[in-house]
């Protein structure tokens, strides 16, 4: 199993520029494969997950050209119909973003095909999209009445429904969005709380039949997609390791450039000032996505209280938003987390295990965690449980410890970020 040790001291200092996006990543694939021509895009991210989406595409008789280490894809859309039924079992790894949109997708189409994962995502509910997507007509089999993968799907005529995303998943909502292009009549979703909106984002570019009205979002069935030519943002999630870490540590001083600043993802960065850190963002500039560049300055933080409605908008920097309070002066909460418990694996589990093992004091609840702040981790081992987010966050929890601390099994940050490890060394500065 590889580990990794990190050893006590230093800051995270220096210009930064994040691997590309990956939930945009996945939905450039997605919609570029479904537009009726050729789409370029640049910065895409060569990760795990989105290598999944686009072999997926590929064995759906997409031809797709990626230059090795560039980023710059090259997908040959064959339009909303175009896709071929594929010769074997889908396999989308550990990767729930591209299993989920996948399935709203291939609700549309008029063959069957049989979508797996390995043994994490097997096991993660996929009750909440194929529930939906067999309502409006697509037949979905699996095990526990089409909630586990492997599931088989066969496309059918669908007819659009109202659907209210009370679990402000961005993967339901983009599933059901995306089924919407095939459907008769509207497809709306509503949310009381936000969830990322890349793909209505993608819809606008991309020229579907999309629209938001009176808090609904809207879509209907579409002829023909545009093929798109875009440079993907930073992936803000990413970047939020260091940005994190510079916050957290004295002395830091992190300049982070070309990162996402969609205000449906930025959502830490507005917990992390109300902890005292200093941080300062600026829009650049504003195509498909807002980008631009963040600064931080380390200091010293103070506990927090994450309210429900916030994590939405930082689902995925919970595990290190977790490092942050564990870290700061007093008390901290977060509630309305439960959804962290069935990502790649329970998060609210490891994390807890994770940071109590090194010498902090957090408290599990069921939907997410008390934090008491410590002044620094004393060092340990522990271990990633097979999710990239819970073996990054622990690594940059190292650098604010008296020990060294081992991470066992990192071999997982290849999902989101294969270079998390090379970013790490290099930003972590022990000269002063
Ligand atoms: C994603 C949505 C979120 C997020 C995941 C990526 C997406 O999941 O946690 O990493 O790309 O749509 P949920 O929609 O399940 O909240």
């Amino acid at each position: 199993m590889d580990e990794v040790r990190v050893r006590p001291g230093g800051t995270v200092t220096g210009p930064y520029e994040p691997p590309g996006d990956k939930s945009i990543s996945h939905r450039a694939v997605m919609f570029g494969a479904l537009a009726t021509g050729t789409s370029r895009f640049q910065n895409f991210l060569e990760a795990d997950d989105c290598l999944r989406t686009l072999q997926a595409f590929q064995s759906l008789g997409i031809p797709v050209t990626l230059k090795p280490k560039s980023g710059v894809l090259q997908i040959e859309g064959k339009g909303l119909m175009g896709l071929k039924p594929p010769s074997d079992v889908i396999d989308l790894g550990n990767s729930g973003t591209s299993i989920r949109l996948l399935l709203g997708i291939l609700a549309g189409q008029r063959f069957e095909a049989v979508l797996t994962g390995d043994e994490s995502l097997c096991s993660r509910p996929m009750g909440r999209v194929t529930r939906p997507l067999k309502q409006m007509g697509a037949q979905i089999k699996g095990k526990d009445n089409g909630n586990f993968a492997p599931l088989t799907i066969r496309g059918g005529r669908l007819q659009g429904i109202d659907f209210e995303n009370s679990l402000a998943s961005a993967q339901v909502k983009s599933a059901l969005l995306l089924a919407g292009l095939y459907a008769e009549g509207k497809t709306r979703v509503h949310e009381k709380i936000l969830s990322r909106d890349h793909t209505e984002r993608f819809l606008k570019a991309a020229g579907a039949p999309f629209r938001e009205e009176s808090g609904w979002l809207c879509v209907e069935k579409a002829a023909e997609l545009k093929p798109l030519n875009a440079d993907l943002p930073g992936d803000f999630s990413a970047a939020a390791f260091f940005i994190t870490g510079a916050a957290l540590i004295e002395g830091s001083e992190l300049r982070v450039k070309n990162v996402g600043l969609n205000p449906t993802r930025t959502g830490l960065l507005k917990v992390l000032r109300r902890m005292g850190a200093s941080i300062e963002e600026k829009v650049i500039e504003e195509t498909l996505e807002p980008v631009g560049e963040i600064r931080v300055r380390g200091g010293r933080l103070k506990g927090v209280r994450v309210a429900p409605e916030e994590i939405p908008s930082l689902i995925d920097e919970l595990p290190i938003l977790m490092v942050a309070c564990a870290l700061a002066e007093g008390e901290s909460l977060i509630a309305g987390a439960k959804e962290l418990r069935v990502k790649e694996t329970d998060r609210i589990a490891s994390m807890t295990e994770g940071l109590n093992r090194l010498g902090a004091r957090v408290k599990e609840l069921p939907d997410g965690c008390i934090l008491e702040g410590v002044e620094g981790f004393k060092g340990g081992t522990v271990k990633s449980d097979g999710d990239h987010r819970t073996a990054m966050s622990l690594a940059v929890a190292g650098l604010r410890s008296q020990g060294e601390v081992v991470i066992e099994g990192v071999e997982c940050v290849k999902t989101s970020y294969p270079g998390f490890f090379t970013d790490f060394d290099r930003l972590k500065n022990t000269s002063n």
